[in-house]
C-alpha cells in the first residue's frame, strides 16, 4: 500500500505515425470506431493504469489530432509533445523523456490499438507493481497476425518480440502478438532506450527492442496474455474492418446483458455510449448513432438510422432516418420518415408515411401522418395535419415560421405559406394556399367556387358522334 501511494503513473500514448497502410487523409488514429476516434478508446483505456499525467505523441496532422483531443475533455489533460520526424515507436517513447519526467512508471499505447480497455490496462498495471518488473507488456492472439510484433516464448517466459520484417517463416506463422501496451519503470527505461539501435529492416527505433536491452541487464520483463477478441489495431482498412466488427460485438453484447432484444446482429450497429432501455427490441437493419438514448420498450427499425437523437419509453421507429430529435413517449415514426435536426415529436404524437419534419415541435397527441413537410413549425396539441400539407416555409431567400394551435384540422393539401400562424380549434379547407394567419376556430379556404355544369357528358357524347357520322360521309364522297 505505502508503495503504490509513492508511485506515480505518466501514459505515454504514441500517435505521431503516418499511418501510411491506410492510404488516407486523416491520420491513422482518428479513424473511426464504433462512432468514436481510435484514439478516444485508447485515451479511456489509458484511464485503468489511474494516470498522473498523460502525454500524447503527435507530428503528422498534430494540430488536427490535438484538437480533437482537447475537444474530449479528458482527465488529466493531456499534454503534447511534438516527435519531429517519427523514427519508430522508440524514438517516439523518447521524446516524452522531459514530459514525464518525475513519474516512476511510464505506461506506453499505441495511439492504434482501440480494442484494449481499462479493465486489461488496470491488470497489466497491478501485475508491474506486484512481480516488480521493469517492464511489464501485455499480448494478445490475433486471427491474422501479418504486420505485428510476434512473440516469442521460451516456455512462458518472453524471449522476445520480432517484427513482421524481421520475422523468419515459423516465426511468422506465430499468432500471439505484442501489443503496445508496455509499462515501465521509468528510470529504467529511459537507461535503456538511448541503447536500441535501428539496425532492422525497416531502420527504426523499435520500442519493443528496449525489453530485450533490460533482459540483457538482468532486468524482469514480465508478459500478460488477454482476450481481445481476435483484433487488435487498424494498420490497414482490412485491420479497421475487424477492430469495428469486434468493437461492435462487444457493445452489442453488453446491451442484451442489460434486457435489450436484437433480431440480427449481422446488420445492427451501435456507437460506443449509445444508451438503450430494457425491453426494446432492436430489428434488423438499424443502425444507433452518436449520442443517442432510446427509452424501455421502443420497438427501433427494421431499417431506421437514430443519431445523436432521444427516443421515449414505449416509442416505435420503423424504415425512418432520425437525427438531433427530440421524441418522447408512445410516438410513432414512419415507416419512411425522415426527422431533422431539432425535430421535437411530444409524447403520444405521430410522424407517419413520407413525411419530412426539420427544426419543429409536434405537440402531445399531434399527428403528421402522411406525406407532408413541416419544417420551422409549432404545432400544438391534437392536432392533425391532412395529407400532402406542407409548410411553405423558404421564399428562396430567407426561412420563416408557422405556428399552428391545439386541436387544429389542417385538410389535405393545405400550402402553409409562412411566416403564418392558425389559431386554436381553426380548420382550413383541403387544397387551399394559406397566406393570411387563421383566427382561432375560423375555416379557412381558399380556392375558386366548384362550378356543376347538368348533362354535360350526354352533350358532350351525341356531339362526338355527329361529327364522326360527318367524317365518315365525307370519306365516302
Ligand atoms: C507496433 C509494434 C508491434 C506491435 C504493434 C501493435 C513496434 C516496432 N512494433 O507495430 O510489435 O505488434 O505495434 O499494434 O513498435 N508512432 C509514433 N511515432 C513513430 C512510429 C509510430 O508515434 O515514430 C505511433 C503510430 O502513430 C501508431 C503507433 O505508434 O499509433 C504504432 O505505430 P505503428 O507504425 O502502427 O506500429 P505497428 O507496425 O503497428
Ligand atoms: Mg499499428
Amino acid at each position: 500500500m505505502a508503495e503504490r501511494s509513492s508511485r506515480s503513473t505518466a501514459v505515454v500514448v504514441l500517435a505521431a505515425g503516418l499511418g501510411k497502410r491506410l492510404k488516407s487523409s486523416l491520420p491513422k488514429v482518428l479513424h473511426p470506431v464504433c462512432g468514436r476516434p481510435a484514439l478516444w478508446h485508447v485515451l479511456q483505456a489509458a484511464r485503468g493504469g489511474r494516470p498522473d499525467r498523460i502525454v500524447v505523441v503527435v507530428h503528422h496532422g498534430a494540430d488536427q489530432v490535438a484538437e480533437a483531443v482537447r475537444s474530449w475533455g479528458i482527465k488529466p489533460e493531456p499534454q503534447f509533445v511534438d516527435q519531429g520526424t517519427p523514427l519508430g515507436t522508440g524514438h517516439a517513447v523518447m521524446a516524452a523523456d522531459d514530459a514525464t519526467r518525475g513519474a516512476t512508471d511510464v505506461l506506453a499505447m499505441n495511439g492504434d490499438d482501440p480494442l484494449v480497455e481499462a479493465e486489461h490496462v488496470r491488470g497489466l498495471m497491478a501485475l508491474h507493481r506486484r512481480s516488480r518488473s521493469a517492464a511489464t507488456i501485455l499480448t494478445t492472439e490475433v486471427d491474422d497476425p501479418t504486420g505485428y510484433g510476434r512473440v516469442i516464448r521460451r516456455g512462458t517466459e518472453l524471449v522476445d518480440i520480432v517484427e513482421e520484417a524481421d520475422a523468419t517463416p515459423e516465426q511468422r506463422a506465430i499468432r500471439e502478438i505484442s501489443t503496445i501496451v508496455y509499462a515501465f519503470r521509468r528510470q529504467d527505461l529511459f537507461e535503456a532506450l538511448p541503447l536500441i539501435g535501428r539496425s532492422n529492416r525497416q531502420n527504426e527505433y523499435y520500442l519493443p527492442q528496449v525489453l530485450k536491452v533490460l533482459q540483457e541487464k538482468g532486468r524482469k520483463v514480465s508478459a500478460t496474455m488477454v482476450d481481445l477478441g481476435g483484433g487488435l489495431g487498424l494498420n490497414t482498412r482490412a485491420g479497421l474492418a475487424t477492430v469495428n466488427r469486434i468493437m461492435r460485438d462487444r457493445i452489442i453484447r453488453d446491451h442484451m446483458a442489460g434486457g435489450v432484444t436484437f433480431l440480427d446482429l449481422s446488420t445492427t450497429y451501435v456507437d460506443v455510449g449509445v444508451r438503450i432501455g430494457p425491453d426494446t427490441v432492436v430489428h434488423p437493419l438499424t443502425f444507433l448513432e452518436g449520442d443517442t438514448r432510446i427509452g424501455v420498450g421502443c420497438e427501433i427499425g427494421p431499417s431506421a438510422r437514430v443519431a445523436d437523437s432521444r427516443i421515449g419509453d414505449g416509442s416505435a421507429v420503423q424504415f425512418a432516418v432520425v437525427r438531433g430529435a427530440r421524441i418522447g413517449r408512445g410516438v410513432s415514426v414512419g415507416p419512411f420518415a425522415s426527422l431533422r435536426p431539432g425535430t421535437v415529436l411530444d409524447d403520444g404524437a405521430k410522424a407517419g408515411t413520407f413525411v419530412e419534419i426539420k427544426a419543429s415541435r409536434v405537440g402531445r397527441g399531434s399527428k403528421v401522418p402522411h406525406l407532408s413537410y413541416v419544417g420551422d413549425t409549432t404545432i400544438g396539441r391534437n392536432t392533425n395535419i391532412g395529407a400532402g400539407t406542407v409548410t411553405v416555409n423558404y421564399d428562396g431567400w430567407d426561412k420563416y415560421g408557422t405556428v399552428i394551435g391545439n386541436d387544429v384540422l389542417i385538410a389535405s393539401d393545405t400550402m402553409l405559406v409562412a411566416p403564418v400562424r392558425v389559431g386554436n380549434g381553426a380548420m382550413t379547407g383541403a387544397g387551399s394556399v394559406v397566406t393570411k394567419d387563421v383566427p382561432a376556430g375560423a375555416l379557412a379556404i381558399e380556392r375558386a367556387e366548384q362550378r356543376n355544369i347538368p348533362g354535360f357528358r350526354d352533350r358532350k357524347e351525341q356531339r362526338k358522334a355527329t361529327e364522326r357520322r360527318a367524317g365518315r360521309k365525307a370519306g365516302d364522297a
